[in-house]
């Protein structure tokens, strides 16, 4: 189903065109609400409770869990990908001498914990790009083979716009006995995703883009085989009856169920978390099929557009919903987006690509808009 423009649901105003879900998405209305109201509380502490502290908590690794198709007890709650990545590499045991497969300029909090652990495992990195004629998804499969010990991806190139197929790139990885972590960062809430197809080892998502979430949160996957590791920090919150305050210093080893163990310190923030659940809400609302039908169209009319004037997309995959990334002229003037922001209109840049990446507050105007900037500029 195609979802008509939400525009009235952000506080965007009607002179702005942004075109820039992929760098930070604005917040709905309602998830400015609902921080309000936690910072509001936080000036009242006696009105905050074990719900803030716990049953918040669960609600939101409930709403991860419908969106993914997988269970509550497999998340965690944390501040970012780099934590996430940490929390994985810091579990893994890779075989020296095996191989870690990345794409080429993969976005940089999921190649430096790979670096650091290969450095450590003796294994080693390759960067994988495709050959003429072939997709990210071929480069990847053809890859891998007995020495891959990890495979580490995301679901779309944060530059490109490629979008991988993950379920055959799991079963691949899986007959391999290669582990598959994946950053859901520029995808989740945007592109469909199953867990149950997909049966990814882990993988982080950050909030602030296509789950329209705030800043500096995050959640953390892992399969139900990876439960039993150690998390980053040795929280009170994550052990075992935490939920009783009064008898705290009854110190105990055993940890909460699931990957609870893995939740960051303070991971309760009473502004953040209730905002994280007004975003989640409003997109299983929606509904992500739903969503990435509207964005395929959204992106499709921004296509054509950029095609008027010269500007291609230029990709050897399947472009993901989300994202329209277009191959610079090689005489392209270097202040396109001053340019581009002296008329409202907001993009990135990235590589040799500008980065187009709408939401459904798009309207009619924006696109005229696009149109008569791109017209102007090139
Ligand atoms: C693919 C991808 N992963 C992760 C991030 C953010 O990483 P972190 O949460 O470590 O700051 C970004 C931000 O642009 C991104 O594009």
């Amino acid at each position: 189903m195609t979802i008509s423009c939400q525009r009235n649901k952000f506080e965007i105003p009607e002179a702005i065109t942004y075109l820039d879900c992929a760098y930070m998405s604005p917040l709905p209305r309602k998830t400015i609400a609902a921080g309000r109201a936690g910072l509001d509380k936080k000036a009242q502490p006696w009105t905050i409770t074990g719900d803030d502290f716990f049953d918040l908590s669960e609600r939101l690794r409930a709403q991860m869990a419908d969106l993914t198709h997988a269970n509550a007890a497999d998340f965690a709650l944390i501040s970012s990908v780099s934590y996430g990545m940490a929390v994985i590499a810091k579990n893994l045991d890779l075989p020296k001498g095996s191989k870690i497969l990345l794409l080429d300029r993969q976005f940089p909090s999921n190649v430096y914990p790979w670096r650091d652990l290969a450095a450590r495992a003796g294994a080693e990195i390759i960067y994988l790009s495709p050959e003429t004629g072939q997709s990210w998804t071929d480069a990847v499969l053809a890859a891998i083979d007995g020495e891959t010990s990890l495979l580490a991806l995301p679901q779309v190139h944060w530059i490109e716009g490629a979008e991988l197929d993950l379920i055959a790139i799991g079963k691949k990885a899986r007959a391999n006995e290669a582990l598959l972590v994946l950053d859901l960062t520029q995808s989740l809430g945007a592109v469909q995703f199953s867990v149950a197809a997909v049966d990814p080892d882990y993988f982080v998502v950050a909030n602030y883009k296509w789950l329209l979430g705030p800043y500096s949160t995050g959640f953390l996957y892992a399969a139900p085989r990876h439960q039993g590791g150690q998390p980053l920090e040795q929280c009170w919150q994550s052990r075992f009856g935490s939920e009783n305050f009064a008898d705290l210093t009854q110190y105990t080893d055993q940890m909460a169920d699931g990957a609870r163990r893995y939740d960051m310190g303070e991971r309760s923030n009473f502004a953040l978390l209730p905002a994280v659940e007004a975003s989640l809400a409003q997109l299983l609302e929606w509904g992500v099929d739903n969503i990435e039908h509207s964005l395929r169209d959204i992106t499709k009319q921004l296509a054509t557009i950029a095609a008027k004037h010269g500007l291609q997309p230029e990709i050897t995959s399947p472009r993901a919903a989300n994202y329209l990334s277009l191959k610079l002229p090689v005489n392209a003037p270097s202040d396109i987006l001053q340019q581009a922001r002296a008329a409202s209109v907001y993009f990135s840049h990235r590589g040799d690509r500008l980065r187009i990446t709408p939401h459904l507050w798009i309207n009619q105007q924006d696109l005229h808009r696009f149109d008569q900037t791109l017209g102007s500029i090139f």
